[in-house]
């Protein structure tokens, strides 16, 4: 059987609106639970990160509450992400008693055994990433991440032994030189441990949203812990973490998806804290790039966010899927442009794909009474993408696994090239004056299989749309069944077999003009 898979994305700060990189993340740790759910079991957790300054920063300046403020905006990521049809199976809130008890758990935990001590922090804090900062690290004398001032902050503070496991971190690192990808972010975070590691301050004195310091002084106003331990506990805290039957069925996650901002946190820190509670650190942490918009990461405060749900609305979700997953590969950055994104929505998604759908059907009523034929003899193009030694669902199983979406889409590409490749090569329409009926039946045939399998391959990618495929072709069944079954051979696994009456629809991609839009 397969190992249960477990994928998280970060949990995002509620300081603003959700934007497009948001749903970026959040899409890609959709795609590999759709696709590890055809496999086995699997379980995929996203959520929000609603203390620190920042947040209460935020809510302060709308004349909130942080917890108003939260409460009303967690909505709209939870409508973003259904906008982008994820189906994710929990979504944390760091404000959730589930999670500040376990994390409370883990503080005293950790001072029991002696990596929480007591000292005092001098040292530099930007607000905006909620880090703190050794003065050397400054980039003249501003955040070394976002450009922005920092703040002097003295006080004394509870820290983490985190210099404790720079040893166990660099054999970690050496062990497993594919635990943290892609392989420039790995370099980097060697480089960072070669350095060697500091405590780490893990509670705010004079901060007073966030989770209470367990012990003798909680609820005393004498502070609260630092929001990035509160937060990358989530990961733990969601499953039920110590005993929690998810946790032990889940836990170590398969992949952690982050943006390359926030490697340190989690390829430095997070095993560390795991480690200290005698957890394994996750199987694989991968830092994705950034959408940049005129080579800026785009992000709220660099007043260049894009509205996805106006993206979502214009393009469709599924082809602002693809967008993100085909655009770049996996873990380089890339921009965003609406002329993109037309293009790939007008070519690759309506011209290649939505056409042949449309054609292939039109035949089907045209020349076989919209009814799918009998399969003729073995054909070259269920022995080129059905044969074991290149069977296309393994193939692109194999990738997706990998994380490489690009190519993935890319292999699941030369199929609907193959398929319209073969139309326009046979001619149906002359087969069909020929009377040559027999072989005419055996490409429909073909056609509606390959048709078939697309579905199947893209549902992961395009939930909606693949479901759409799936009902115009008259199949029955899951679509999003074990590909084994499914994709076992070319010809007919019980969902589309000869006779089924085709249910041709609107098309599935409509061609998006910019300049009249
Ligand atoms: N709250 C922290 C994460 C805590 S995880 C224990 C945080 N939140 S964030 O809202 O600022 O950003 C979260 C994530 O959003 C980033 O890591 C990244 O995955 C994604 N992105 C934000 N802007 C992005 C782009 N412009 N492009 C791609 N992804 C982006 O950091």
């Amino acid at each position: 059987m397969t190992r249960p898979y477990y994928v998280t994305t970060p949990i995002y700060y509620i300081s603003g609106n959700p934007h497009i990189g948001h749903a970026y993340t959040t899409v890609v740790a959709d795609v590999l639970a759709r696709s590890a759910r055809t496999r086995g079991p699997a379980f995929m957790l996203t959520g929000t990160d609603e203390h620190g300054q920042k947040v209460a920063n935020a809510a302060a300046e709308h004349g909130k509450t942080p917890q108003e403020w939260t409460d009303e905006l967690v909505p709209r990521w939870q409508a973003l992400f259904a906008a982008y049809h994820v189906e994710y199976d929990d979504f944390i809130r760091t404000t959730q008693a589930r999670h500040e008890t376990a994390v409370q758990a883990i503080f005293e935990r950790m001072r029991q055994n002696g990596d929480v001590y007591l000292g005092t922090y001098e040292g530099w804090y930007c607000v905006s990433d909620e880090t703190f900062w050794l003065e050397s690290k400054l980039a003249e004398g501003r955040c070394p991440t976002c450009g922005r001032e920092v703040q002097w902050i003295s006080e004394e503070d509870w820290f983490f032994r985190l210099s404790k496991y720079r040893d166990r971190l660099l054999a970690h690192y050496r062990a497993n030189p594919q635990w943290v990808r892609p392989r420039s972010v790995y370099n980097e975070m060697m480089a960072i441990l070669e350095e060697g590691l500091e405590d780490l301050s893990i509670s705010r004195t004079n901060l007073e949203w966030g989770i209470p310091i367990p012990g003798p002084s909680a609820g005393s106003g004498r502070g609260v812990i630092y929001v990035w331990f509160d937060a990358l506990l989530n990961y733990v805290t969601a499953l039920g973490w110590p005993d929690g039957e998810r946790f032990r069925t889940f836990w170590p996650a398969s992949v952690q998806l982050i943006g390359k901002e926030i490697a340190r946190f989690h390829t430095l820190i997070w095993p560390s804290l795991l480690w200290s509670i005698g957890e394994a650190a996750p199987e694989l942490v991968f830092a994705h790039g950034w959408i940049t918009v005129e080579g800026q990461k785009i992000g709220k405060s660099l007043g260049n966010a894009v509205d996805p749900f106006a993206l979502a609305e214009r393009f469709g979700a599924d082809s602002m899927r693809y967008f993100l997953l085909r655009e770049a590969p996996f873990g380089s950055d890339f921009s965003y442009s609406e002329e993109k994104i037309a293009q790939r929505h007008n070519n690759d998604l309506g011209n290649d794909l939505g056409n042949l759908l449309r054609r292939t059907l039109t035949m089907v009523q045209k020349y076989h009474s919209g009814i799918v034929p009998e399969p003729g003899e073995r054909t070259s193009l269920s022995m080129r993408f059905a044969d074991p030694s290149t069977h296309l669902g393994e193939r692109v199983a194999g990738l997706v696994t990998q994380l490489q979406f690009r190519e993935a889409l890319e292999a699941i590409w030369e199929l609907v090239t193959a398929l319209n490749r073969a139309i326009d090569e046979r001619k149906p329409w002359n087969l069909h004056k020929e009377g040559r009926q027999h072989e005419l039946a055996a490409l429909l045939y073909d056609l509606c299989q390959g048709l078939r399998w697309l579905a199947i391959l893209l549902h992961p990618f395009m939930p909606e749309r693949a479901a759409e495929m799936w009902r115009q072709l008259g199949a029955r069944g899951r679509i999003e069944g074990d590909w084994r079954q499914s994709l076992a051979a070319w010809g007919d696994d019980g969902s589309l077999p000869p006779g089924t009456a085709v249910v041709p629809g609107d098309a599935l991609f409509p061609r998006i003009d910019l300049v009249s839009a």
